[in-house]
């Protein structure tokens, strides 16, 4: 192992170790912490993430009775919650392991005690391999392809740290962001990693992203059969020459009912399902998720008539998809700065200074990483603070 990366890896361990001693307990005590647990949800300091507990563990459940009723596995994506706690909820709830789209993320997640991670994506930096690599020493380890360079340099990473990786060829079924387009590149791709005792080919990595988000029904169901089409056409050709394809993974939560029922995926990797965001509920026939996830804020003013202002703005909200909805009916935003919304409102009843005011934001994963810490609530009591476990860009 490179000096840098086990320098690296020792200190985000002993960094992890220490957050997770001080603070991994439902009854968070920490300065910065925007709640306590038993305070009343309107006490809650703002701008919060808050997560209503029921709505989260009958998402966990409609989701592991979804694939039950299928024999899929559930590989939930960390990426949307990025929080270790609601992770182990999951893998609770019969998930086979996770999905991390960062190495770091992934580092973390294991260091929490997940013992099975998929990094779905690609990684090509050396000194990430060499990570990689020592993570597959503690637990079983999966990472994407879709180069031969890709699988040179991770091969030679594995022989370094005698660990054994296994491998998801990606395929680009609709999502036009990685993965091979052809039959014949994937056959060259699977020979090279072949040619590697210290590679396993797992299977193909078959995500169409996009699909999630069509509006119309019809749309999904079409982009999603010609997904499955494309992967269950590799696995054939893969499988004629000799090379094992176990498991077909793809889906998220806008669409992971038709991989369940393609008879093709295998394995689905849902992320904002726990919590959900304000995007899915646009979908004709959207998933049978609760939104558990909104954000607090509280108005700071009223000095301008028809107006309210609250205390969170582009810092506390992702806006890639759209400005976070309000989720009472009266409001609606007029704007956005860095560190507040404007809102006007409809309805006679003037709101106060100091009212709490909750948004649906419209995309989970970028929000989600703005924030340190997660309030779980049950009825109009905190019941956790959770740190997000997981949160930067990754390294
Ligand atoms: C590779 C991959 N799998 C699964 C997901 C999960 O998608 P969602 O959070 O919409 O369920 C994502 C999300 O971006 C992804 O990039």
């Amino acid at each position: 192992m490179s000096g840098a990366a086990a320098g690296h890896i020792r200190s985000l361990l002993s960094e992890l170790g220490r957050f997770l001693g001080e603070n991994n307990v439902m009854g968070i005590d920490h300065p910065q912490a925007p709640a306590r647990v038993g305070m009343h949800v309107s006490e809650v300091a703002t701008p919060a993430l808050m997560v209503d507990l029921d709505a989260m563990m009958t998402n966990i459940a409609v989701m592991r009775a979804l694939c039950a009723s299928y024999e899929v596995r559930l590989r939930p994506h960390a990426k949307a919650h990025k929080s270790l706690d609601i992770a182990r909820h999951q893998i609770q709830a019969g998930a086979v392991g996770l999905c991390c789209q960062t190495l770091t993320e992934a580092e973390i997640f294991v260091a929490g005690g997940i013992g099975d991670v998929l990094i779905s994506n690609e990684i090509i930096d050396r000194g990430k391999l060499d990570r990689v690599a020592a993570l597959a020493r503690r637990a079983n380890i999966g990472i994407c392809v879709d180069d031969e360079e890709q699988v040179v340099r991770l091969a030679e990473a594995a022989e370094r740290f005698a660990a054994r990786i296994e491998v998801m060829l990606e395929i680009d079924v609709g999502q036009g962001r990685c993965g091979v387009g052809s039959v014949d590149e994937a056959l060259r791709l699977a020979a090279s990693i072949r040619r590697y005792p210290s590679l396993a080919l797992r299977g193909l990595q078959a995500y169409h992203g996009k699909a999630q988000h069509f509006r119309s029904a019809l749309k999904r169901n079409e982009a999603i059969a010609k997904a499955a089409h494309f992967a269950a056409t590799v696995r054939s050709a893969l499988q004629l020459a000799g090379f094992p394809v176990g498991i077909i993974s793809g889906g998220g939560t806008g669409t992971c009912a038709l991989e369940c029922a393609s008879a093709i995926y295998n394995e689905i990797q849902p992320g904002s399902y726990a919590l959900m965001d304000a995007d899915y509920a646009l979908n004709e026939s959207p998933p049978p998720f609760r939104q558990a996830l909104t954000l607090a804020t509280t108005v700071v003013s009223v000095a301008v008539r028809g107006q309210v202002v609250v205390d969170a703005g582009y810092k506390a909200f992702a806006v890639d998809s759209g400005w976070p909805v309000p989720v009472r009916p009266d409001l609606s935003v007029l704007g956005m700065s860095d560190e507040h919304t404007v809102l006007c409102q409809s309805a006679d009843d003037p709101i106060r200074l100091g009212h709490q005011i909750r948004f649906v934001p419209r995309h989970i994963d970028p929000t989600v990483n703005l924030h340190d810490w997660i309030v779980g609530y049950r009825g109009v009591r905190v019941e956790m603070v959770w740190p997000v476990s997981a949160r930067g860009p990754g390294l």
